[in-house]
């Protein structure tokens, strides 16, 4: 009898949608792998600001999106997943605004899509996976079951980040990450491979003024409902 493959839940949308917040919940609620894809490519912009890379030099950026060695540890004490980057914890840098600009430059760059491939694919291990993305349900994982896209305002999506990044301590203003995420969106959303939206037959949520253990019991009666 054939295998049948390992379930994939897809949570695709823009930054501040609550994506990351609701993949880590529902991860925990299935005792599923989590693949945060955003890290992956923020990592590379990471890796390439580092070695003094221009981000427009589409050759250059692919050579170290394929040498760059990126892997996650789980701290082991319910604490945030650290993500090393050649050797390096890189878990704060590739957090801040500059580098969340350097990933959606070089996410648009159709070779460094490509040089991630396998490594995102490789997440999938049983007993299931939980794949947070822009394009996991259009491109990586276009065979899952369950897809899902989550969309919120962008004043909402800013109020979220500026929360966050405060807490992190870092020096913000809600009008500049308005701004930022306006521009990140229309980038993300209007490039020519892989742009952000959804998958046809993925399930859209509005998150604005919704919890996100609201959202994530949604989508967990909708994945027990197929
Ligand atoms: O989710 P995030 O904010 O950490 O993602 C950072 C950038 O990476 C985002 O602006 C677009 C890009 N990205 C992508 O193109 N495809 C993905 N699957 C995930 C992120």
């Amino acid at each position: 009898m054939p295998r049948s493959p390992v379930p994939v839940l897809t949570i695709d949308g823009p930054s501040g949608s609550g994506k990351g917040t609701v993949s880590r919940l529902l991860a925990q609620a299935l005792g599923w792998h989590l693949l945060d894809s955003g890290a992956l490519y923020r990592a590379v912009g990471y890796a390439a600001s580092m070695a003094g890379i221009d981000l427009s030099d589409a050759e250059a950026v692919t050579r170290c999106a394929e040498t760059t060695r990126i892997h996650f540890r789980d701290p082991g004490d319910g604490g945030e997943t650290r993500v090393i980057v050649n050797g390096h914890d890189a878990s704060d840098e590739i957090r801040t605004e500059t580098c969340g600009a350097a990933a959606s430059a070089i996410a648009a760059i159709p070779s460094v899509r490509t040089a991630l491939l396998d490594l995102q694919r490789g997440f999938r291990r049983a007993p299931g996976l939980v794949a947070d993305g822009r394009d996991m349900g259009t491109v990586i994982f276009p065979d899952a079951a369950t897809k899902v896209f989550l969309t919120a305002s962008a004043a909402e999506r800013a109020r979220r980040r500026y929360k966050q990044l405060k807490a992190k301590g870092l020096d913000v203003t809600l009008a500049a990450l308005l701004h930022e995420i306006e521009a990140r969106d229309a980038r993300d959303a209007s490039r020519a491979v892989a742009p952000l939206r959804p998958a046809p037959n993925a399930v859209v949520i509005d998150t604005t003024g919704v919890p996100a253990q609201t959202v994530a019991d949604r989508v967990l009666t909708l994945l027990r409902d197929r």
